[in-house]
């Protein structure tokens, strides 16, 4: 029985490294991995929380866990992250409301949420890391 037209005509694999997404495309990928990053490191927020309120000699502690260097990188990832998800759920919520919907602006938009979440991350950061 001869193929349905449809079924030939799909591609034999998908070259991820070949596909061009807009620098929405990006954003929107982002927003999901540092969705998924915070909720992931729940666990160890919790369990850095604990620590500070458990007593004056675990709040001590904290402060020594939180001076070491990968520490302070984890936390700076979660910091970029949470303000990477904060600028882009408001841009996507403001999209549902069909605000900044052209290409233009969502364009523009999509660059604002990737520079300020980063320029926040190092200000932020550098205050309260280091
Ligand atoms: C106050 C800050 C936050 C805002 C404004 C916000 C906003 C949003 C919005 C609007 C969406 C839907 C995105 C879409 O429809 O494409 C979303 C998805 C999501 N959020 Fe948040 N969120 C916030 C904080 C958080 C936190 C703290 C976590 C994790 C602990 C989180 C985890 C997620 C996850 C896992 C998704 C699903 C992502 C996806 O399916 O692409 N969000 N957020």
């Amino acid at each position: 029985m001869p193929e349905p037209a449809a079924r030939k005509q799909r591609p034999k694999y998908l070259n991820l490294m070949a596909i061009r997404l807009p620098v929405a495309g990006y954003a929107s990928i982002l927003h999901r991995l540092s969705g998924a990053g915070m909720f992931l490191m729940l666990p160890f927020l919790v369990w850095l929380l604990q620590m500070s309120l458990s007593s004056p000699e675990g709040f001590q502690s904290l402060g020594a866990v939180a001076a070491h260097p990968l520490v302070k990188l984890i936390l700076l990832g979660l910091l970029w992250a949470y303000l990477h998800h904060f600028c882009m759920g408001i841009r996507v919520l403001l999209i549902d409301v069909h605000v900044g919907v052209e290409k233009s602006a969502a364009n523009a938009s999509a660059k604002a949420v990737l520079v300020v979440s980063v320029a926040l991350a190092v200000i932020l950061g550098g205050a309260l890391l280091w």
